[in-house]
């Protein structure tokens, strides 16, 4: 009988994959904080109609690509494709639109599933990095969250390009809307094109198809028609941005494949992933909140997809203290397990309950990178020292107990 395998487009994250993994997460998270965004889950398994209202039946998200099911209860629920219909669920659920005081933000990691054809750099069930944030229209929230997203990829080292775009609003996007079609009808564009146009005529203007991109050469532009808001904002925005040293594109066909975007939408790009280029990838949906049932909010977000940015992370070599303590006695033992308790307390330890020799333990400790060891045997317990080395700078010394 043949051995039972991982599904198609999911991947085990181990080893090395595993290191770079935690490390992000735990880096990102602590620069989501000093931003002001608190740690939130959501499940994982929601009602299928969360998502045909907020990605919307015209993506392929929610048209080809969902893990949807009927449970054991006869509900139509669905592995989330992405995190952001999830928190505003929760958002409106309990009932933080009508809380009044001030902004909410959120972040939030985890697995998403959406049924893809697999390849490099696109799986079935990848991970995000997320951030959400509510109540705050001013386009100084769009640039803070441009601007941690920068800060978060130039902490582990990730070049990248900034593709900027504004969708317009409830105000400008439909008379555009309008316009767009009517040029649309008169082109030859493929079969989803096609349907867009009647579902969702601004997703044809990204068609990875040539044919349809040379069609659409002449296409009006969105940035052409914005109302007088949505263009100071527009221009406030790159303002910020050149202040701030991030350099950006325009690319007013960037329209994202979810359909909640108004206003901002943007995508960090690398040159250096392969086809699946796109790393993080976000914008405003002010009018997302309502759409769920909830009272107007102003929102913005974006998620990072984890697995693009592995082979791209430099982990810093400002590596954090990692002591390792071992005995070379049986009778030393006891106080070995009472010193790796309290220094705990401070500092990373690992140890190895077995009573090992000298040159055993030292070894042990450079496989398992310590930057410290510490060994204590029959001299040392009898004089109320310990021995402890430098593993970086190789000094080595015995010292009391209570100067450790
Ligand atoms: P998204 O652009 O669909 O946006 O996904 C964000 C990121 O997830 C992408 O830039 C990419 O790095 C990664 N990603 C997407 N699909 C895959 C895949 N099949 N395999 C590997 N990585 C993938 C969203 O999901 C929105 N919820 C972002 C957002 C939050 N907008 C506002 N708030």
């Amino acid at each position: 009988m043949a051995n039972i395998q991982s599904l198609r487009g999911m991947k085990d994250i181990l080893n090395d994959d595993s290191e770079l993994f935690t490390y992000f997460i735990s880096n990102a998270s602590k620069i989501a904080s000093r931003y002001g965004f608190s740690y939130l889950e959501t499940p994982i398994l929601e009602e299928t109609a969360l998502f045909k209202r907020s990605v919307g039946e015209s993506s392929d998200i929610v048209g080809k690509e969902m893990y949807q099911f009927i449970d054991k209860g006869d509900n139509d629920v669905c592995l989330r494709p992405e995190g952001t219909a999830g928190v505003v669920r929760m958002f409106v659920q309990n009932k933080l639109d009508r809380a009044g005081g001030g902004a909410n933000r959120f972040f939030y990691h985890g697995p998403m599933f959406r049924y893809e054809r697999p390849q490099k750099g696109r799986l079935r069930e990848f991970h995000q990095f997320g951030c959400e944030s509510f109540g705050e229209s001013s386009v100084y929230e769009d640039a803070n969250i441009i601007l941690m997203i920068s800060e978060i990829l130039s902490f582990f080292g990730i070049e990248y390009e900034l593709q900027l775009n504004s969708l317009g609003c409830k105000e400008c996007m439909p008379s555009y809307k309008e316009n767009l079609v009517q040029h649309l009808e008169d082109l030859t564009l493929c079969t989803d094109c096609n349907r867009r146009i009647t579902t969702n005529p601004i997703r044809v203007l990204d068609c990875k198809n040539e044919t349809c991109q040379n069609e659409l050469k002449n296409a009006p532009k969105i940035t052409n028609s914005l109302c007088d808001v949505c263009n100071t904002d527009f221009e406030k925005l790159k303002e910020i941005l050149n202040n701030n040293n991030i350099s950006y594109e325009i690319d007013s066909n960037l329209v994202r494949g979810l359909d909640y975007y108004t206003k901002t939408a943007f995508e960090f790009v690398s040159t250096n992933i392969g086809a699946q280029s796109a790393i993080a990838g976000g914008g405003r949906y002010d009018r997302l909140v309502e759409f769920l049932g909830g009272k107007e909010t102003p929102a913005i977000g974006f998620a990072i997809g984890i697995e693009r940015l592995l082979e791209l992370i430099i982990i810093k070599q400002e590596q954090e203290e990692l002591m390792y303590i071992g005995s070379m006695s049986e009778d030393a033992s006891d106080l070995v397990f009472s010193l790796v308790n309290k220094k705990r307390k401070n500092i990373e330890v690992i140890t190895d309950y077995k009573v090992r020799n000298f040159n055993k333990h030292l070894k042990n400790a450079q496989k398992l990178n310590a930057t410290t060891v510490v060994l204590i045997g029959d001299n040392e317990l009898k004089d109320n020292t310990v021995w402890i080395k430098n593993l970086n700078t190789k000094e080595e010394k015995t010292i009391s107990i209570n100067d450790l």
